[in-house]
């Protein structure tokens, strides 16, 4: 697909796998922002619950709520021309029953103009999956290192190390392809573990951390473009310093507002006009 194109559709992803036409993918919480990327030919706009880390300063994901993933896609949505917007199904808002899974998701689609949702785990949410797809609710699974678990998982640790827990997320993600998963985002799992996944599957699977072979490939925009200064993970590439240049115009604009070189006058004097003084009559 050329990055200047038509609108990115759900069955799109999987004609792009089978034309060995590697997506891209980006996390996106606001109109500003959505609008460049989709400028810049993004094909895939996550509004990821990462948001609770880098928007709204949290820890860990957990806190994140439907209504902040709903407001955030709005933005979002308002924003993307071209590009897929997918959005997050946060924690808890999908794992205690198949009518709250139905319903949050829907409100996702319905009131945050997502065209898809992303949810984590494997085959323990392979039913939900099944009867969201079945409704006609696109899904997007997430394996490997899914932050929403960071406590069973004892930390933000890369997962699939051994071979049997490798096994395990292969199964894991055919499960998903059954139950209807239009594609499968891996996370920080070793490469190899992704290349024997991505070859299993027809649907295509989005690496973070995962190494080459992944048909696609996602980062937290905050953390690609160096605006974040929280702990990034290892194998994040800052395309760019943001944080630096955005603390450095901060800096410039603070200087001239207390030298008084900002603003200018708008007459091009550079005294302000004083109020003409009316003598008293007498
Ligand atoms: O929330 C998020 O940003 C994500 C990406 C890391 C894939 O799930």
């Amino acid at each position: 697909m050329n990055a200047t194109s038509k609108k990115v559709r759900v069955p799109d992803l999987v004609r792009m796998k089978n034309d060995g036409e590697r997506m891209v993918m980006l996390t996106a919480y606001d109109a500003t922002m959505a609008r460049l990327f989709d400028q810049a030919g993004v094909d895939i706009l996550l509004v990821g619950d990462s948001l609770g880390n880098v928007i709204l300063g949290l820890d860990t994901t957990i806190e994140v709520t439907l209504e902040a993933v709903i407001h955030h896609t709005r933005a979002v949505v308002r924003g993307a021309t071209r590009a897929l917007v997918v959005a997050d199904l946060p924690f808890l808002t999908y794992q205690v029953s198949t009518e709250e899974a139905m319903r949050n998701a829907g409100r996702l689609i319905q009131r945050g103009g997502a065209a898809a949702v992303k949810l984590e785990g494997g085959r323990e949410v392979a039913d939900i999956v099944r009867k969201l797809t079945g409704a006609g609710l696109p899904v997007m699974g997430h394996l490997g290192l899914t932050p929403q678990h960071v406590h069973r998982l004892g930390g933000m640790r890369r997962q699939a190390t051994s071979e049997s827990a490798a096994e395990n997320l292969v199964r894991d993600a055919l499960e998903l392809e059954a139950a209807g998963a239009f594609a499968v985002v891996l996370e920080a799992i070793p490469d190899s573990v992704a290349q024997i996944v991505t070859s299993e599957l027809r649907i295509p699977t989005i690496g973070i951390g995962a190494g080459p072979h992944c048909d696609g490939q996602v980062l937290v925009s905050y953390d690609m473009l160096g605006l974040y200064d929280g702990l990034v993970p290892p194998f994040v590439k800052r395309y760019a310093r943001l944080s630096s240049e955005i603390v450095q115009a901060a800096k410039t604009y603070a200087e001239e507002v207390r030298m008084g070189v900002y603003p200018q006058p708008a007459d091009g004097h550079s005294q302000a006009p004083r109020p003409t003084v009316v003598a008293p009559l007498n």
